[in-house]
């Protein structure tokens, strides 16, 4: 099998492959990256993948290129993972990177094969590709094409890829599919759930999905809303509705929303499709819940500025995270990054550190400062937000923080840390829904599971 695009999708699909014991060849326009791969250095941060790179290496089933003719020449199924970003001055998906590696692949396959799209796209392109590599390829309707939706999340991507919840079959032919579960063998015979679709239903389900997800967490976010005009506290809310197993505790966690490069292109893009489709009112929720995401940043900004006093010129904030969440180096669309954005709009002297996206970070946003350590970033401190929960910042000492900065005063932007502990260390704590006093509300788990309200 060929994998075309050797991203944070692309590599680890690749990379999976072969150590589940196909033979794979990478493909990426890119030849940086694919000289990367093929001495054993993952491009970007993802726990676990580069030993899997490692084990994929010294099999001798993974090989990497930049040649489109070697991949034509080379594979029976092809699985096109490019990345399908938000086109520039609008909410629409961009898909000229989809579009370029189906048609470089149509243009010269010349045996029957099967062009598989991981990537997310929106509905009816499958359609309209199936029908461009079939004016294309030289054999015609032989090229056939199916759609097999990628859920895996960055961080835990090796697991999603290897024991995924379920595997999504787009097809529009019995040969096809016997493709596909030939192709997923060694995951389908682990008893992972299968469904197999059409095309559309293929598309729609990986969009659906992630518009659920973005939903869910702002759901949790509007009612840190509510909590925030009348006192209540969101963390005994989320933590008393996800003992119901019909709402869940995943995904209902409060704080500074959802970022990364999934979710905010995602759910923008879906509504630009279904107001295309005529059905944009049905959709019409995921405005208010973009909305309600990007009010997040701009009200932990707030937060900040009261601590800092009422103004933020001049004021020193330590930024603690820069990726859109832990265990990650991607600053994509991240909203800690955003916060840092904000605050130095402010002419504040923000000062960012993150334990392994800031040389990301500093790409992206190059007037920032970066410091080398959590302990270097909050020196001298007014203010310190936590932006991103990497565990060094959960596991921190707020009394040694303490006698570092300038003066005792964070914003948890995550609700990661022990409000309990900073404030006992002298510490003025704020999170967003949650109440400002000293007095904070805790759940005690009793043996039973059932929960109790305490006031501390
Ligand atoms: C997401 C989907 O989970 C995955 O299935 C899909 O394939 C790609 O998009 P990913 O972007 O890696 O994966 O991140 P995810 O773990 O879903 O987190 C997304 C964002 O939501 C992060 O910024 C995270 O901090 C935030 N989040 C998550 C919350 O704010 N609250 C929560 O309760 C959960």
């Amino acid at each position: 099998m060929t994998v075309i695009g050797t991203g944070y999708l692309g590599a680890t699909h690749a990379i999976c492959m072969a150590v589940l014991g196909y033979e794979v060849l990478g493909v990426d326009v890119d030849p940086r990256k694919v000289e990367a791969l093929a001495s054993g250095e993952v491009p970007f941060f993802e726990p676990g993948l580069p030993e899997k790179l490692a084990e994929a290496l010294e099999s001798g089933r993974l090989r990497f290129t930049t040649s489109f003719d070697e991949a034509a020449a080379f594979g029976d199924v092809h699985f096109v993972c490019v990345g399908t970003p938000q086109a520039p001055g609008s909410h629409a998906a961009d898909l000229r990177y989809v579009e370029s590696a189906f048609a470089e692949l149509a243009k010269r396959i010349d045996r029957k094969a099967l062009l598989i799209g991981k990537s997310t796209v929106p509905i009816g392109t499958a359609e309209r590709l199936t029908e461009m590599v079939h004016e294309l390829s030289p054999i015609g309707q032989e090229l056939e094409l199916a759609w097999n939706p990628e859920f895996l999340r960055e961080g835990f991507a090796v697991k999603d890829t290897l024991h995924p919840d379920r595997l999504v079959f787009g097809v529009a032919s019995a040969w096809a599919e016997a493709q596909l579960r030939a192709a997923f063998s060694p995951i389908l015979d682990a008893g992972t759930p299968l469904v197999v679709a059409d095309l559309a239903s293929a598309e729609l389900v990986k969009v659906a999905a992630n518009s659920f997800l973005a939903t869910k967490i702002s759901y949790i976010n509007a009612m840190a809303e509510v909590c925030e005009a009348t006192g209540a506290d969101v963390q005994v809310l989320a933590k008393a509705l996800g003992f119901d197993d019909r709402i869940g505790s995943r995904f209902l966690k409060p704080g500074l929303g959802f970022g990364g490069g999934c979710l905010p292109k995602d759910i923008r893009a879906f509504k630009h499709r279904a107001e295309e489709l005529g059905v944009g009112q049905a959709v019409a929720f995921l405005g208010e819940v973009d909305a309600i995401n990007t009010r997040r940043r701009t009200r932990t900004v707030d937060l900040v500025r009261e601590l800092a006093g009422g103004a933020l010129r001049g004021k020193r904030i330590a930024a603690l995270g820069a990726a859109f969440k832990p265990n990650s180096d991607d600053v994509r669309d991240a909203p800690a990054l955003d916060v840092a954005r904000l605050l130095y709009l402010e002419e504040a002297s923000v000062v960012v550190f993150d334990p392994e996206a800031n040389v990301n970070a500093h790409r992206a946003y190059p007037d920032l400062d970066y410091a080398d350590s959590l302990e270097q970033a909050v020196v001298g401190a007014d203010v310190v937000v936590l932006l991103t929960e990497w565990q060094q910042f959960r596991d921190a000492d707020p009394a040694a923080l303490g006698r570092l900065v300038a003066a005792r005063a964070v914003v948890d932007g995550r609700h990661a840390l022990d409000a309990d502990r900073y404030r006992a260390a002298g510490w003025e704590y704020r999170a967003l829904g949650r109440p400002h006093g000293s007095a904070t509300h805790q759940l005690v788990e009793h043996e039973a599971d059932a929960t109790r309200l305490t006031l501390s």
